[in-house]
């Protein structure tokens, strides 16, 4: 035997459960994100490193040091996607969408790549799902988004969870802002950690992410961004706010919340759960009104978020939302070459009649095939020996608790079936 080969640190192998929910997961998103009319877009999973540098911002520390990059060929800068809105917003530039309408409501559900410290809920590869909303700047459709946010935990039975919301105004806002930060912080300079005193000179924004307990207390007294926004930008915020209280969504307004990707402005908003560890933010996401301008559009606004999708599945757990387990309709048991034979077709017409089938191939003992049927829930088994070859019939039996068994003609089999 070869040595075994074991899998990549911080990725994951989904498998029965969670395979399970993944798939429950899935299908939810489809319905609702069609019941908000949106559409599906998938995206390459690498794009050019200047994407990312470009958007995301190349003082993130997704940037700064979590990006799986490659020189493709000697020559080109290539990088697995670590989100998602940037590879929309070029796909949606580079195909011209915007002139098909003037809104269009997208999304995705994909698998990202970041070289994060792998722990609870955070992995190196992880899978989101994601909308995005580009074409409209009112507040209704900063709503909207928030909504579909809501909905998709709503469905999965999440109660546990709180959404934090800011605004953190246009670029102007964020500069006066950051150098009253910095003006505020420097005579605590020798306070800091290393990575914040770094950051009073890139980005001091992100120094208000800071899990480092002393520095959260010192932040508690920096001045707030809301004070540096503008009549517009404060009209804005107020409107999403009474149009959230209008659909009963209930938000806590976080002054510090700035989120770690650049191309935000106005409304950022994150939902946080108790039932995760120290990664507890299920979802994020904000306005991105200069994005498109940025990677080469016309001026459009929009807005999206992304939900961490194992995130979701480990909050599934603790809110006890296990996949129903759906076995097959029918388990064909055979015994004997002539029926091994006759398996494939039964099999193939039944499910051309819409039935669930599972064949054996394994040639096993009737009674191992039986207890397999039983342990997959089948509802029947059909099983098929050489009696019943040359009589041109099948045993039929109800895997319910006591069912029956009686000898059905190959022909009556589907009026038996559906009852
Ligand atoms: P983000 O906050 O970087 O935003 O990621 C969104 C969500 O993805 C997080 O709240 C978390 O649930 C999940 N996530 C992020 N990193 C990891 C990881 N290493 N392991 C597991 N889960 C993770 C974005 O990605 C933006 N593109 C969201 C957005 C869309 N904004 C506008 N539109």
């Amino acid at each position: 035997m070869g040595d075994k080969v074991s899998k990549v640190k911080g990725t994951n192998d989904f498998l029965q459960e969670e395979a399970k929910k993944f798939i429950k997961l899935e299908g939810m998103v489809h319905s609702i994100m069609s019941s908000y009319g949106y559409n599906f877009i998938k995206t390459p999973a690498f794009e050019k490193t200047e994407l990312f540098v470009r958007s995301v911002g190349k003082d993130s520390d997704i940037v700064n040091k979590e990006m799986y990059t490659w020189l493709d060929n000697g020559k080109t800068s290539l990088t697995l996607k670590p989100e998602g809105t940037a590879s929309v917003v070029r796909a949606f530039v580079q195909n011209n969408i915007g002139a098909s309408s003037p809104i269009n409501r997208l999304y995705y559900v994909d698998a990202f790549f970041r070289r994060e410290r792998p722990q609870k809920g955070r992995f190196r590869q992880f899978h989101q799902l994601g909308i995005e909303a580009i074409g409209s700047e009112n507040p209704e459709q900063d709503a909207e988004v928030i909504a579909v946010a809501y909905s998709l935990c709503n469905h999965l039975g999440l109660s546990n969870v709180v959404t934090k919301i800011n605004s953190i105004g246009s670029s102007e806002a964020r500069a006066s802002y950051s150098q009253a930060l910095k003006e505020f912080l420097i005579p605590h300079a020798d306070k800091l950690s290393e990575t914040s005193r770094a950051r009073m000179d890139s980005n001091p924004l992100r120094i208000l992410d800071t899990k480092i307990p002393d520095e959260i207390g010192l932040i508690k007294n920096a001045p707030v961004i809301s004070d540096f926004l503008d009549g517009d930008d404060r009209k804005h915020f107020e409107d999403v706010l009474e149009t959230m209280e209008s659909l009963g969504l209930k938000y806590e307004i976080d002054p510090r919340l700035v989120r770690g990707l650049d191309y935000y402005n106005r409304t950022t908003f994150e939902m946080v759960s108790s039932d995760l560890g120290s990664q507890n933010a299920v979802l994020g996401g904000g306005r991105y009104d200069s994005l498109v301008k940025d990677l080469g559009g016309k001026p459009t606004p929009a807005i999206g978020f992304a939900a961490g999708i194992e995130r979701l599945i480990l909050c599934m757990n603790q809110a006890n939302q296990s996949a129903p387990d759906k076995g097959p309709d029918v388990y064909i048991c055979l015994a004997g070459d002539d029926a091994i034979k006759a398996g494939a077709p039964i099999a193939k017409q039944l499910r051309d009649e819409g039935l669930t089938v599972v064949q054996e191939t394994l040639r096993r003992s009737i009674k191992s095939q039986l207890r397999d049927a039983n342990r997959l829930g089948s509802k029947w088994a059909i099983i098929i020996g050489q009696d019943e070859v040359d009589a041109n019939t099948v045993q039929l039996k109800s895997m319910d608790q006591g069912g029956d068994q009686s000898e059905v003609p190959s022909g009556d089999l589907l009026k038996r079936i559906r009852g």
